[in-house]
């Protein structure tokens, strides 16, 4: 076993040092989302949520931007910047919400909904922001949706939980499509109940994407960098996580004397992982930025009509 931990971390040694060699050599830049494995947050030039991750995708002035995270992020970034090869470490790392919605589903809805305007989250194919309005995110929906006129019909997909919330949050009436994360979905209240008889003191926080049951008696609801923010800022020293348990890495960084406690997804573990988030690892990184593959591509028609719905989240503040 002892033996099998140094090679494992001779291995680690070598494809860290490639990484750097190569991302300089390359001109390359790492990006991160906050459910990555700890090991590709640390070597990532930066990490965020996936509205920071858009933004720094579109600004970034590197030939090569190296996506670890889920292909509908990835798509994001090659349609923000079309001129940059985009490269996903793994291109099996999908998404079940994103695959909730197909673009047909989206069309036949429009249909029965027409003059509606169409919000749809980040968390969807590049072909299902084609016919969308506008885009956003779990830390600009709320933003997003306020900034329709008073009376638009608005449809919302494909996130049902955070849709909800949004509704409840505008007071805005909206046609919802009933998709959900199956990490987060499958969130039970009674675990989190029978963690808050444990630490009473804890506050429970919870990411929108969570069903709405959780979300009610959360103390803090908000995406993965507002969860963040909220533990660094809060003078409470334990927290009760309801969300993917990636996001622990960096709250433990940051907060090193606070107790974090993930909501388990069933009773056979203590954590709760997006399988999809995990499939990037060191070494697929490496080979990705050696070979210079797996790279999105989508068709100049794509990029063109995904881009505006995309453009549009960015300029509302
Ligand atoms: P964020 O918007 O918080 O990054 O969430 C992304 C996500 O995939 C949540 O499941
Ligand atoms: Fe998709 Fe859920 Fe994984 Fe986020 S956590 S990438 S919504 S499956």
């Amino acid at each position: 076993m002892g033996k099998k931990l140094i090679r494992k971390n001779k291995a680690d040694i070598f494809y860290l040092e490639e990484i750097n060699r190569l991302r300089k050599f390359k001109n390359a830049v790492i990006l991160a989302h906050f459910y990555q494995q700890p090991e590709i947050q640390d070597v990532a030039d930066f990490i965020g949520d996936s509205l920071a991750l858009s933004q720094q995708a579109a600004e970034t002035d590197a030939d090569i931007i190296v996506f670890c995270g889920v292909k509908f992020m990835a798509e994001t970034a090659k349609i923000l910047s079309p001129q940059k090869k985009v490269l996903l470490p793994d291109m099996e790392a999908g998404c079940s919400l994103a695959d909730s919605c197909t673009y047909e589903d989206l069309a036949a809805l429009k249909k029965k909904y027409p003059g509606h305007k169409v919000i749809t989250y980040i968390n969807s194919t590049a072909r299902v922001k084609t016919i969308s309005d506008v885009v956003c995110t779990s830390s600009n929906a709320v933003n997003v949706v306020n900034s329709f006129p008073e009376g638009e019909k608005l449809i919302f997909t494909p996130d049902k939980n955070l849709g909800n919330w949004v509704k409840e949050k505008t007071g805005k009436d909206m046609v919802i499509w009933q998709g959900s994360c199956e990490v987060h979905d499958v969130l039970k209240i009674e675990n989190i109940i029978k963690l808050k008889e444990l630490y009473p003191d804890a506050r429970i926080i919870a990411h929108p994407e969570c069903k709405d049951i959780i979300l009610k008696i959360a103390d803090f609801v908000g995406s993965t960098t507002a969860l963040l923010d909220y533990t660094v800022k809060s003078k409470s020293t334990r927290f009760i996580v309801a969300t993917e348990s990636g996001v622990l890495h960096q709250m433990k960084k940051k907060s090193p004397d606070k107790e974090f406690i993930v909501v388990p997804a069933d009773e056979t573990c203590s954590c709760n992982n997006c399988a999809f988030m995990k499939m990037i690892t060191l070494e697929k990184l490496y080979m990705c930025l050696k070979n210079e593959k797996p790279e999105i591509k989508l068709t100049k028609n794509l990029i063109e009509k995904a881009k505006e719905p995309l453009m549009k989240m960015l300029t509302i503040k």
